[in-house]
């Protein structure tokens, strides 16, 4: 079985990870379409020894392909998306497109692989701070059940594309014109997302609503405040979790590093903790600073870090292909902790 496969937004930040983890999982790809803006014609990129050209997009490069994997903003998404699915090639979407369409499983593979049975064309991959959340909220929501979460991100300028990174380093360098991403700066201080006039980050709102989603927990009390800092990769999130079981230390790190996709790094004697540069270029989801929280009846705070590029978002992407496929990777994902 190899797939005829198409990565729309190839060019990207997150297209070019898609790019990596396909070759480190030896995805099986019987012939690859590169798409991106008309800004990128005449482009090729390397994928297993070959130069593929990169072709600007359109629905109809996408004729007799079987799965598409799109991560080129949400308009473009919700301009075609459904449309492109509807011919038979499976769409698996980075955006925020369709993300609460009740038609679109919106999906972790180590939480809830289910939801993939009952897919239309369309799959949401979820938002990057979503999916290192869920991975380790879900065990525990199995194991202890949820009272309610609390939670900071951390999150690397990265999240915001290309253009998030050269915000970063014009501002560094002294000659940034104009601040695209981060109006106030983002070089050596922190950023929101664009706020509403209620307060609120449309990446907040994300973050909460894909939570209860994902978990299928519709009325988990959550609550978010999301920051962007000058960091070129990883986001990390300093996490309270009230549960409803009573819950001990030693008993939750036994049971989080048994948990699939969960790295557990929490040494305090050897000041051993994840950081976005230990996460940089792994798959894993990262915990560490497990410590019991003792204003609450039952529960514990915790601090979660993965690769934003990777986890959250092509390998994510890459692991539904995967589910799709019924294809099981031969993944080198060696944990070498820098
Ligand atoms: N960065 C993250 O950590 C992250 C995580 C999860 C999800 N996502 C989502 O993934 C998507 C891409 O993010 P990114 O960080 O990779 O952004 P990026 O670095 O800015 O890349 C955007 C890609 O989309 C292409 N594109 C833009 N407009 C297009 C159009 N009209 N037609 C065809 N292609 C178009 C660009 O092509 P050109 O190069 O030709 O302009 C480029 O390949 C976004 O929806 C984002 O929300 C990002």
């Amino acid at each position: 079985m190899a797939v005829r496969l198409a990565i729309v937004g190839a060019t990207g930040l997150v297209g070019q990870t898609i790019l990596r983890v396909l070759q480190e999982r030896h995805f099986p790809v019987e012939e690859l379409r590169l798409l991106a803006s008309p800004r990128s014609s005449g482009q090729r990129l390397p994928f297993n020894g070959e130069s593929i050209p990169v072709e600007p997009f359109a629905p109809e490069r996408l004729r007799g392909v079987e799965l598409s994997i799109w991560s080129a903003g949400a308009a473009l998404s919700r301009e075609y998306a459904w449309h492109v699915a509807q011919k038979d090639c499976i769409v698996v979407d980075n955006s925020s497109a369709w993300r609460h369409d009740e038609r679109v499983p919106l999906v972790v593979p180590e939480v809830n692989p289910h939801t993939l049975s009952h897919h239309q064309g369309v799959i949401a991959n979820p938002n990057c701070a979503a999916i290192q959340l869920v991975v380790v909220l879900a065990p525990i929501a199995r194991r202890w059940g949820l009272g309610r979460v609390v939670v900071a991100t951390y999150q690397s300028i990265s999240g915001a594309g290309h253009k998030g990174i050269r915000q970063l380093q014009a501002e560094l360098a002294g000659t940034a014109s104009e601040q695209i991403v981060a109006p106030g700066g983002i070089a050596f201080t922190t950023a929101f997302h664009p706020l509403a006039v209620d307060g609120w980050s449309e990446e907040e709102r994300k973050l909460i609503a894909e939570t209860r989603r994902i978990l299928e927990l519709p009325t988990l009390p959550i609550t978010a405040t999301c920051v962007r800092l000058p960091t070129l990769g990883g986001h990390a999130e300093a996490v309270w979790v009230e549960t409803l079981h009573p819950v001990s230390i030693a008993e939750l790190r036994e049971f989080l590093s048994q948990q699939p996709g969960i790295v557990l790094l929490d040494n305090p004697e050897a000041q051993l903790y994840p950081h976005p540069k230990t996460v940089a270029g792994h798959d894993e989801v990262f915990v560490g600073r497990l410590r019991l929280d003792d204003t609450v009846p039952a529960g514990f705070a915790c601090w979660i870090v993965a690769d934003n590029l990777r986890k959250g978002a092509a390998t994510n992407a890459v692991q539904i292909a995967e589910h799709l496929f019924g294809y099981v990777p031969r993944a080198p994902t060696s944990l070498q902790l820098h």
